[in-house]
């Protein structure tokens, strides 16, 4: 169903937005003439330290020579930022017109639950994820401005093959055809609920999430698609729902954002709460495991500069194994590959009948 919530953004706004997304694409052969240099010089990293932090140290100390790293990590830095504050302003210059419209789906099919009392796990508390200003919740209308203006304007655009392309991918690789209750983990303003509300049309849909900010979003997502999705702003490690009562529990690049040990609670409440015979379906980062030394380093660098705290430590987790300790069986994890590079990384695991 089409969502309406995607007003035009003011031109100046829209420039600025779109600049963002063209550098990325005009800067292309910088990071192509970076790539080439690491590979001449080391290759796939089988001389590199072990150590992610000597690493680094030792790639960075032979790059920061050359003047096109030094170009791509200026640009890398300015960009990460500045595209939510250029974010920010965009939907300053749209405000007038926005705020109506999207109170009107403050109320509709969809409904949100914010239980008083509800307190946001320790390692989300004041992290600036994506270095976003005051993280997921920092602004009043921070799911507009992440889930319509980033996300649609700018990840998407330079998104190999396309952010919501994948989400549609991913949401069709449940094992079933068909679900009857379906939790989404992390499902923040409503994207891959979308996809899906899109490929299990006669489900029942619940998400959590921690971020109030953008359970409102996906709300009103939901009511302008004429969805009956359940939001709730619950941790998916502890979501106090009923045992047994899910027969699917997906969620859609989640996982890096959370510590292993939050990862393991969350595999944990997933078992708790999936019917027997129900499944899991996750979809994250490439595996470090998967990586030679020197696109480890690579991703690790760029989780390092995004403002991604808990990236490392949650790509270098076996999730198959993580999920088999949970209880799970036919688990199944799959590189599914995009342009050569093994991403995204989807989990599916089905909890004994
Ligand atoms: C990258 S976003 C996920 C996006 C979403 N699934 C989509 O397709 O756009 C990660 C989301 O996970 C949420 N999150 C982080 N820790 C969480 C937790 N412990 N429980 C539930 N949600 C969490 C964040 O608030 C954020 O909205």
């Amino acid at each position: 169903m089409k969502n309406t919530l995607q007003p035009k953004l003011r031109q100046r706004g829209r420039a600025s937005v779109d600049f963002l997304a063209h550098m990325f694409h005009g800067t292309t052969r910088v990071r192509q003439g970076v790539q080439e240099e690491l590979n001449s010089r080391f290759g796939e990293g089988a001389d590199l330290p072990d150590d992610l932090d000597e690493r680094h140290k030792a790639v960075t100390g032979v790059l920061s020579g050359e003047p096109g790293y030094r170009v791509q990590q200026t640009i890398g830095e300015w960009h990460s930022r500045q595209h939510g504050l250029i974010a920010m302003d965009a939907f300053e210059e749209l405000k007038p017109d926005v705020t109506e419209l999207l109170a009107r789906y403050d109320e509709g099919p969809s409904r949100l639950v914010a239980e008083e009392g509800f307190e946001v796990p320790d390692y989300f508390d004041g992290v600036e994820i994506h270095r976003t200003r005051g993280g997921w919740d920092g602004h009043p209308y921070m799911g507009f401005v992440h889930g319509e203006i980033v996300h649609k304007h700018i990840v998407d655009a330079t998104y190999p093959g396309g952010i919501f392309t994948q989400r549609s991918m991913v949401a069709g690789l449940a094992p079933k055809d068909s679900y009857d209750r379906i939790l989404e983990m992390g499902c923040s303003t409503g994207h891959f609920t979308h996809a899906l509300a899109e490929t299990y049309p006669d489900a029942e849909i619940i998400g959590v999430d921690v971020s109030i900010r953008t359970l409102e979003h996906a709300l009103r997502t939901g009511n302008a698609c004429g969805y009956r999705w359940q939001l709730y702003l619950r941790a998916a490690e502890d979501t106090g729902f009923d045992d047994e009562s899910f027969d699917l529990v997906t969620s859609y690049i989640l996982l890096h954002e959370l510590p292993a040990d939050a990862i393991r609670a969350s595999f944990a409440e997933a078992y708790r709460l999936l019917r027997p015979g129900g499944d899991l379906l996750m979809s994250d980062v490439a595996r470090y495991a998967h990586l030679n030394k020197v696109q480890e380093w690579q991703a690790d660098q760029l989780a390092r500069y995004g403002g991604e705290p808990f990236w490392r430590e949650s790509a270098s987790l076996d999730l198959v194994a993580a999920l088999k300790n949970a209880g799970f069986e036919e688990v199944e994890g799959r590189a599914l590959g995009n342009q050569g590079y093994p991403y995204p990384y989807v989990v599916t695991a089905r909890k004994p009948a």
